[in-house]
Formats: C-alpha cells, structure tokens, sequence
C-alpha cells in the first residue's frame, strides 16, 4: 500500500501567514503539521509515499521534508499545477500510484488516532479473510457540532454508507469527513466521471459518490479520540494544545534562579528564562530568550524568538518572533520574524494573527 499527502492548496483560511508560506509547514508544537501526517504513515508501516505540492509553496515542502529518510518513508514529489481539488490531486499523482491501493492523508489534519488501526481488513494493507466482503474505500468519521464546512456522510440502518455531501447548507447528518481516506483503483475511473463542483473543484468527496454509484463497496469507521482540521486559526491553536498536553518537561536551556517553570515545559538548547514564569504546557524553540515575561499556558515559541516584559498565552508563535513590553497576547498565531511591540500601555487581552515579517505596535492610543 502506498501514501498519498495532499499538501497542495491556498490555504486561504490561514492568510496572512500563508501568503508566504505552506499551511502544511505551520508549526503544532515547534513541528510542522505535516510532520505528524508523515509519522502516522510511517508508523503504519507505509514506506512509499507521495507527496502532492503547488507550485508556489512545494519548495519549501520539499527543503522541510527532504527525502524522507528522516522519517523512514521515501518521497515522490508530484507537481499539481493549480488547486483544482482533492480529486484532482488524485489525477495528478496517477503515475505514482499505479493501481495500487492507497492511504490518502489530507496534510493539514491530525487525528489523536492513529492511521495504522484504519488499514485493518483493506486489500493491499492487510492479510484478507477471502470469504470476506471486497472493500473498495474506505472513510474515516467524525461527530462535529457543524458540519457544513465539511463532507457529511448519510449512513443507512446498518451503517452503510449511502450518500456522501461537500460542505451541505442542510447536513443530512453530524458526520464529518476526516481526511484520511483508503483507497483501492477504483478510484480513478470514478474520477473519470466528475464534473467541477460548484466551487470549480474536483471533489473527493464526489468521486466516492460516484463510487457507491457505481457499486462499489465504502466502509467507514467512526474516529475515537480528536480530530482537528487546522485549516483555520482556532482549530489550529487547539490542536496546539492537545498535542501540547502530551509533552514530557525537560530543559536543555538555560533558566535562572528567578524563574519559575511549570510541568510539561520544554525548553529547547541554546533557549534562556530570566526572571520569567513559564506555566505548561508550553515549548520554547531554540535559541529564544523569554526575559521579565510571563508565557502559558499553551504556548509554542519558535526558534530565535524573543519575548520580554509581556505576557503570552495559548499562541503559536512562529520562528524568529519578537514580542516586547505589550501586555497580554493570547489566542494568537503571529508568523515568521514578526514584530509586536509596544509601550506597556495597553491594559486587558488582545489576540493577533499576522504572517511573516510583520511589525505591529500595539500602544494605547492617546485621546483628544
Ligand atoms: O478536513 C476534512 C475536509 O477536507 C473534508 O471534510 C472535506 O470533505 C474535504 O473536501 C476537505 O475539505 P477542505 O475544504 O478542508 O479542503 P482543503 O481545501 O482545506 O484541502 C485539504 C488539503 O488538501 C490541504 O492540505 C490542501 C490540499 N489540497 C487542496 C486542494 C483544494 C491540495 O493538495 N490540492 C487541492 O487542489
């Protein structure tokens, strides 16, 4: 069994900080996302993967990624011209997958779950029980509060899977698509047959129609644990905090005497605390100074950042970002080498997302 990552896209529920970089690349933890997607595989014992990128973002994919041995996998890098949707991507990435069968992982998701337990009784990922039913696809989903900016299955009295529909005005149901999908060959006839949605993509989540259309058999599971899409600024800051929950403390920076550090704190080599509070959990990236401030909980601070005499809390901040004398910054993701500074003026809580290479003042204004 192949991967197949789709890191491709606009990302433009994350502007500004994807006009200049990759959504796939935002870090969870001080570790792109992507990273995660491309350990799930692994550890599922998926070794070829391909790994789906614009033209516009892919190079910086391809220097994160390199050529996979780091994470154990060997990476096929495919080109998709524009982001015609998630079939399309699929089009793309024909010549890599052959028939084989697949395990599609959209790159900006992360489950609590891991992939491994999914490929249980799917041709080409396991020993099959050959009086067993075939199973063309396979989807994964989850219970969500609102469905409609997701596909939503329809499922029968015995759960089988009778309707699938992309981002529905009138749910049939609360089951989401996650976006981890197997896959046999019959996928890419089924592709064949699609039209443009009205959002001028090549759903996936059509041509799975067109699957059971065409009798094809799709299973599903039902996730157990979180799921989240980080596509989008607050799904992104709480997938940061449940992957923040799992750190261990440790501290290979310096702290001095004058500072306290909580449980679940990472600091990183080269990082410094002076005269700081860090409550967990929280990661300091390496390189950073945290100096008079106060930072946590859930808070993630890239490498060479800076923060002095202000409080940060439940934040992605990411490498090389200064943040002096501003009062309290909470609920923020703030991009590459940005600067939010200020005169110590500002009184109660304010949130911030900016992309890369920023600089924000964030003084009172003066009346009259
Ligand atoms: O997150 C789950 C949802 O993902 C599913 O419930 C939906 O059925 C599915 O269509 C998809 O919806 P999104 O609108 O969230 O997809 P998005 O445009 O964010 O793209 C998902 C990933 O695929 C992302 O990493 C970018 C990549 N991508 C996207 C497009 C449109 C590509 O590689 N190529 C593309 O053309």
């Amino acid at each position: 069994m192949k991967g197949l990552i789709l890191s491709g896209g606009q990302g433009t529920r994350l502007r500004p900080i994807t006009h200049t970089s990759a959504k796939q690349l935002v870090p969870i933890a001080n570790r792109p996302i992507l990273f995660y997607v491309i350990d799930d595989l692994a550890a599922a014992g998926i070794r070829d993967v391909g790994i789906v990128i614009s033209p516009e973002t892919g190079e910086d994919i391809r220097a994160a990624v390199g050529d996979g041995s780091a994470f154990g996998v060997s990476v096929t890098w495919i080109v998709q011209p524009e982001p015609k949707g998630l079939a399309h991507a699929v089009l793309c990435a024909r010549p890599f997958l052959g028939d084989d069968s697949f395990a599609m992982y959209l790159g900006d998701n992360m489950l609590e779950q891991h992939l491994e337990p999914f490929l249980v009784g799917f041709p080409g990922a396991d020993q099959l029980d050959p009086t067993g039913p075939v199973v063309n696809a396979r989807i994964l989903l989850a219970h969500v509060a609102d469905p409609t900016s997701f596909g939503v299955a329809e499922l029968g009295a015995d759960g089988e899977v009778l309707r699938l529909v992309e981002k529905p005005s009138d749910p049939p149901s609360d089951l989401a698509l996650v976006g981890v999908y197997l896959f046999d060959s019959s996928i890419h006839p089924a592709i064949d047959r699609l039209v443009p949605s009205a959002r001028g993509e090549l759903e996936i989540t059509d041509a799975i129609q067109q699957m059971i259309d065409s009798g094809c058999r799709v299973d599903h599971q039902v996730v157990s644990g979180w799921w989240i899409d980080t596509g989008k600024k607050d799904p992104l800051l709480e997938c940061n905090r449940l992957v923040l929950n799992r750190l261990e403390k440790r501290i290979d920076g310096e702290v001095d005497a004058a500072s306290t550090i909580g449980d679940r704190v990472v600091v990183e080599a080269g990082a410094q605390v002076i005269n700081s509070v860090v409550e967990g959990p929280a990661v300091i990236g390496p390189d950073s100074l945290i100096s008079d401030a106060q930072l946590g909980p859930y808070c993630s601070v890239g490498a060479g950042s800076r923060i002095e005499r202000s409080r940060v809390e439940n934040s992605v901040l990411l490498a090389g970002v200064t943040v002096v004398n501003v009062g309290h910054l909470t609920d923020s993701l703030i991009g590459r080498n940005s600067e939010i500074s200020g005169d110590g003026s500002t009184t109660g809580r304010f949130r911030i997302l900016i992309g890369d290479t920023c600089q924000v003042d964030v003084s009172e204004a003066e009346h009259g």
